[in-house]
């Protein structure tokens, strides 16, 4: 039976999550090393105050703002701030790729580099190594020689162009915060050079096919296909993983809060474990993290791997290999007991087991309800309770009419769960009907 009321990354959510308890694998998150190794291993910490200051991503945020004389007080702040998450961001991902790099020489490659955020500290850090950044935009390039350059640093390479371009041999691929299918692209290259990565995703949103992205030929043309795994692709249609794509995207932490942001992580969490799955599926060992500091982003998942038959040094295997509780996923439980608790007192008045709402279970109303706030929810309830109960005397049927759809989608859900008839008349109108 169909969950009234729920969007299609709802239901996709839910028939993931009926899989994940039979074929597929669930979701697994892995500690952050620096979470374990910090004390032990005090090299794999970027000790900025020792780096040339050109390499620290406040002295790119100075010079954005000396650059443009309009910058308010209010504004250099921000900046400020962005850049002090930029360089949590960087030390996440400069420890795990210090910790896969083995050797000297290796040539490591940071896909989408841009200015360098991530590319010019860790070549200061493993000054043995080669650090390549490629990318599309010949200006960001410009703007890592000169940092390189002003911290004297010799061992930066640039590589102007497309990432699934990329033809020369290396060791270790890294991406932070590649926008779209750039990750992907990245990642691909990775698996083809049977070298080790690790990628931050960026704004899973323009993984939908309808989103329009700038690194896209023609905008909207994808050259990755989503799903990406082959297990999640086996209950997962291409229009369903869009929908969760939008969903999954988000960029400021209001917006990952609450029922609702419980239910856009959880999204998020898919998106990530379905690319795990799809290095898993290509021979790799692949692990899934978030940053050590998570607030240093709220696109703070970590994939990172290695070909299955040429795994790092076994102390590195075992520090990366601990698994933990995901928040995210333990947020799903609670969206059960507290739609539980709903489901009850709402079953109650209206006599009716929310198994008959959901072919699907607690998790389906939760997944609905949590569209509404608990006002809504109980205003719409007795409304259509007092027309239920009124016999007659307020007519035959009941009109509701909304612009939004949003509000119809809520009084067909109420509808359902009070046992009335009800259906959608022109475009703002839901009629309910006594059965
Ligand atoms: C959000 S920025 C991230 C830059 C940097 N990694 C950071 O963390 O600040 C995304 C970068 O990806 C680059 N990019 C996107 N698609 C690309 C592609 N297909 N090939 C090369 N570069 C790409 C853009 O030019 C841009 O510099």
């Amino acid at each position: 039976m169909a969950v009234v009321g729920t969007k299609s990354f709802e239901r996709t959510l839910l028939r993931l999550h009926a899989e994940a308890e039979a074929d597929l694998p669930p979701p697994i998150l892995h500690t952050h090393p620096l979470a374990r190794v910090a004390s032990a291993s005090p090299h794999l910490h970027l000790s900025w105050s020792q780096l040339h200051p050109s390499l620290h991503p406040q002295w790119l945020a100075k010079s954005e703002n000396i650059r443009d004389a309009r910058v308010r007080p209010a504004q250099h702040e921000r900046t400020a701030l962005r850049a002090e998450r930029k360089a949590r961001q960087v030390e996440s991902l400069a420890s795990l790729v210090a910790m896969l790099t083995a050797g000297r020489g290796a040539h490591i490659v940071d896909f989408a580099g841009g200015t360098g955020p991530l590319a010019l500290p860790l070549a200061a850090l493993l000054p043995w190594c080669v650090v390549t950044i490629v990318d599309v935009k010949r200006q960001s390039l410009a703007l890592a020689e000169t940092r390189a350059k002003q911290a004297g640093l010799q061992n930066v390479r640039l590589w102007l162009g497309d990432i699934k371009d990329f033809d020369q041999p290396f060791s270790v691929g890294m991406a932070l915060h590649a926008c779209g299918e750039a990750t992907d692209l990245a990642m691909d290259v990775c698996i083809a050079a049977s070298a080790r990565f690790v990628l931050c995703p960026c704004c899973v949103g323009k993984l939908s096919r309808s989103a329009s992205d700038p690194y896209k030929p023609n905008g909207t043309d994808s050259r990755v296909s989503y799903p990406r795994s082959a297990a999640v692709a086996s209950c997962v249609s291409s229009e369903e993983y869009d929908a969760l794509a939008c969903a999954g995207d988000f960029a400021d932490s209001e917006q990952v809060s609450g029922r609702r942001g419980a239910l856009r992580r959880l999204c998020k969490a898919w998106l990530e474990h379905d690319r795990m799955l799809y290095a898993v599926e290509r021979g790799y060992d692949c692990r899934v993290c978030r940053m050590h500091v998570e607030d240093a982003s709220p696109k703070n998942h970590i994939l990172f791997g290695w070909p299955r038959g040429q795994p790092p040094a076994e102390a590195v295997v075992s520090a990366m290999g601990h698994e933990r509780a995901d928040p995210t996923l333990a947020s799903t439980t609670q969206l059960h007991q507290c739609v539980a608790c709903d489901a009850e007192a709402l079953a109650g008045v209206a006599g009716k087991a929310q198994s008959v709402l959901c072919g699907t279970g607690l998790l389906g109303t939760a997944l609905a309800t949590s569209e509404w706030s608990q006002t809504e929810l109980d205003e719409m309830h007795s409304r259509l309770r007092r027309f239920k109960e009124s016999a007659g005397a307020e007519g035959d049927h009941l009109v509701v009419s909304s612009s939004s759809s949003r509000q119809r989608r809520l009084v067909h859900w109420v509808a359902e769960f009070e046992g009335l008839l009800h259906r959608t008349e022109g475009k703002r109108n839901v009629v309910v009907k006594r059965p």
